[in-house]
Formats: structure tokens, C-alpha cells, sequence
């Protein structure tokens, strides 16, 4: 009889194959000294463009006054418990007021981390007789959520409402037979191309179908629209978006998330959701660290205006010399190139050492063979030097590429 762990070395996974090579380096790295544009990596100092840290809260005075005066006057511990049972405060409540009219709804749920929270509210909204229907490129939380459903699911192609508008055919036709009801989901900002969820095109589909929709607004969160209340501000449908959901692990630089409603439906998921109501509240730093945070996205303008101003000359200083950077009309920033995954190592590895400059890589399996992307979140914290430095270095790099430099059977070694 086999032993549970015996595959475990004959299947890595996707990504767990290339731990031998790639542990602490181009995985797990380890970024060092205060979060901001310039952190040390293998003890040197590298330009940094790999934290989603957008507004440059993560480090700011006010916001390490705020977190660190909390946790002198309650520790980490309070409150104890999950909020149902002991572990609610007066703190929680008015960060749930305050998250709620600043993203325009009536009402809102405080979640102890996204990715739990989005799976169980998904679990918790559907039975066995509805149907989902979602973007083929959700992030791993949706579909987690979706695996947890008992009913069918429909998938529909990345941002295609052709595609959409079939499989709502598709699910209408089912629900009719099983008495049930659709939930839609997509992103307002999907992470890897920056490019925005169809918001205001699936709100209009409400005309011809019966549907919710929950939106993951983890990137948009305090980077789009004109009060930074996210991409249902930004494409003018916040009305039509049924259930608001975005983290505090981005913009707010934090730990914890929410959901935004209608009251009942915020009562509803108070009562149901198995990820809160089976698990430790937020601790009280956390959450006055958060509403510190809010207030500030709220009142500073000027902190979502500075990172338009980097992401505009970044985004345009990139198209003008020549690089892909594909469809975003957000912060994020890919650029695409075309190489192999020892290609992508080795100017990975040339762009760290030579260049110190450190950003996020993706290759295949997450996007397709041949394809390398180089993943920028530009923020309100970085400079217009920065920039400028960033794309001479990715010039000399691209250079390189095109003259088969990196071409090797390897991957880059480090030491
Ligand atoms: C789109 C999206 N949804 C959800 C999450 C999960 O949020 P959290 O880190 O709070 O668990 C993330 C990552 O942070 C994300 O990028």
C-alpha cells in the first residue's frame, strides 16, 4: 500500500517543481529593511516595484503611529474570539460604517483575510440548486469558492460578454427547472494584466437576465475611481454591483477585507459565513491601524493622484520605448516579452544584480509557453528617478533579450 507522502516527490505541482532552483531567489525572496521603493535584497539595495503598496501607506508615519499606539493600548490579542461569540468591539462596528459609505453601500461586513472570506461568502450565497457564473481568469479565491459549490458552475471566457451572455443563457435554462438563482462573479481589476472586469456591460445584462453579481475589487480598492472607491466608481455602476468585496492587503497596506451590501444581505452573511463566524476577530490593532488608513485614502487625495503620476509615466515611458505593456488601464503594469523559462531567469537574475532592480516575474504555467512577463505595481511612494532608471534598465535588458544573451539551456544559478 502506498504512503500518503510518496507522491508528494514524484508531484511538486506547478510551481513547487522549480523549488530546488529557484528557493529564495526568484521564490521566497526575502525583501529587507523599511517597505518602500528601495529595499535590501541579498543584503544590497534594489529599486523596488513588486509590493502592492499603491498608495505608499505601508510605511507612512501616520499609519505606523496609528498601528503601534494600538498595540500598546490592546495588545494583539483583543478582542478574543470570534466576533459572534466575544470577540466584537465598538472599533470593528465603525470600521464597518466607515468602509461602507466610503464605497457607497449601506452597509458592510469586516472579513478576517480576503481569500477566506470571498470562499465563504460564495459558500454561503449559493445552494445546490443555483448556478455560478465566472470569468475564466478569477483569482484563486473565487475558484476555491466555486469548488466549494454544490450546484453547477458555468465558466465564461476572460472578460467575453458574448461568452457571458451564453452561459447566462445556459444557467437561466437550468434555474428554471431547479427553482434556483445565478450568482456572477468577476474582478474590477484582474492582477496580472491590469486590465478592468467588464463592470458596467454586466451590470447592463441585468436588462435580459435575472443574476447577482459580486465583484473582487482587490486592485481597484483605493487606486480607481474619482474618490478611489474602487472600479464600480470608476465605470459609474456601483448601484448595479450587488455584493463589493476588496482586501485590505493592497492599498490599505493591512491585513483583514470586507464585503459591502444591502442590509440584508450584510446580516445574512453575518450569520452564515463560516470563515467568520469559526474564527478569531480581527486583532484591535489591525483594525484601528485600518480605519486610520481609511480615513487618510479619504482625506488625501493627493496619495492616489501621486500614483497616477508614476503609473502614467511609467505606462507611457514603457509604450514609448517600444514594450508591450498589453491592455491595462489600471496601476498594474506587465510587461510582455517572449523567451523561455531559462531566458526569464537569466534577465531576471542580470536585472537584479546588475541593474538592482527587483519586480515580480511570471512565466509558464500561469501565463502561456514563450511568454515572460515582468509585473509592475508603480505607487504614490515612488519617484519620477525611479521610473526613469527603471525603463533605461529594461531598455539594456530588452537589448540583450533580442540578441540571444539569456539564451542558455540552464537556469540562471545564484550563489
Ligand atoms: C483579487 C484578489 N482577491 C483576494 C485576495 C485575497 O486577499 P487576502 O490577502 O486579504 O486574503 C487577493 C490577494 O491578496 C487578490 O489579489
Amino acid at each position: 500500500m502506498r504512503d500518503i507522502f510518496d507522491k508528494l516527490h514524484e508531484r511538486m505541482g506547478p510551481l513547487g517543481q522549480h523549488a530546488d532552483d529557484a528557493h529564495g531567489y526568484y521564490t521566497f525572496p526575502k525583501l529587507e529593511g523599511p517597505i518602500g521603493p528601495r529595499m535590501i535584497f541579498r543584503g544590497k539595495e534594489r529599486l523596488n516595484w513588486s509590493l502592492n503598496n499603491y498608495l505608499g501607506l505601508a510605511n507612512h508615519p501616520d499609519v505606523m503611529k496609528a498601528d503601534t499606539d494600538a498595540a500598546a493600548q490592546f495588545g494583539m490579542a483583543y478582542p478574543m474570539g470570534a466576533r459572534m461569540m466575544s470577540g466584537n468591539s465598538n472599533y470593528h462596528e465603525q470600521l464597518e460604517r466607515d468602509l461602507a459609505s466610503f464605497v457607497q453601500k449601506p452597509d458592510c461586513i469586516l472579513l478576517n483575510y480576503g481569500y477566506q472570506g470571498v470562499l465563504s461568502a460564495i459558500d454561503a450565497l449559493v445552494d445546490r440548486h443555483d448556478v455560478i457564473v465566472y470569468d475564466a481568469e478569477s483569482h484563486a479565491c473565487i475558484i476555491d469558492g466555486v469548488r466549494l459549490h454544490m450546484g453547477k458552475r458555468f465558466v465564461y471566457n476572460h472578460n467575453n460578454m458574448e461568452s457571458l451572455e451564453q452561459q447566462l443563457k445556459r444557467a437561466t435554462k437550468l434555474v428554471e427547472s431547479t427553482g434556483g438563482a445565478i450568482l456572477v462573479i468577476t474582478e474590477g481589476v484582474f492582477g496580472m494584466t491590469g486590465s478592468q472586469g467588464k463592470l458596467k456591460e454586466i451590470v447592463a445584462m441585468k436588462e435580459k437576465f435575472n443574476f447577482r453579481l459580486l465583484v473582487d475589487d482587490a486592485h481597484g480598492f483605493g487606486t480607481m475611481g474619482k474618490t478611489g472607491a474602487g472600479t464600480c466608481e470608476e465605470q459609474d455602476c456601483i448601484e448595479g454591483v450587488d455584493i463589493y468585496f476588496s482586501t485590505f492587503a493592497k492599498s490599505m497596506a493591512g491585513i483583514g477585507a470586507f464585503i459591502a451590501s444591502e442590509p440584508h444581505v450584510i446580516k445574512f452573511l453575518r450569520y452564515n459565513m463560516r470563515s467568520q463566524i469559526y474564527a478569531k476577530a480581527l486583532p484591535m490593532p489591525l483594525v484601528v491601524g485600518s480605519i486610520k488608513r481609511l480615513e487618510m485614502i479619504r482625506t488625501q487625495p493627493e496619495l492616489k493622484n501621486k500614483l497616477w503620476t508614476i503609473t502614467n509615466a511609467l505606462q507611457n515611458g514603457l509604450k514609448e520605448a517600444g514594450f508591450n505593456i498589453g491592455i491595462t488601464t489600471t496601476p498594474v503594469t506587465p510587461v510582455v516579452l517572449n523567451g523561455t523559462i531559462p531566458e526569464a531567469t537569466h534577465l531576471t537574475h542580470d536585472l537584479r544584480e546588475n541593474f538592482n532592480i527587483f519586480c515580480s516575474i511570471v512565466v509558464y504555467p500561469v501565463v502561456p509557453k514563450g511568454m515572460i512577463i515582468l509585473r509592475l505595481i508603480p505607487t504614490a511612494v515612488h519617484s519620477l528617478d525611479d521610473v526613469n532608471e527603471t525603463i533605461a534598465a529594461f531598455k539594456s535588458i530588452k537589448s540583450k533579450l533580442d540578441a540571444g544573451e539569456y539564451r542558455k539551456e540552464k537556469l540562471a544559478e545564484f550563489a
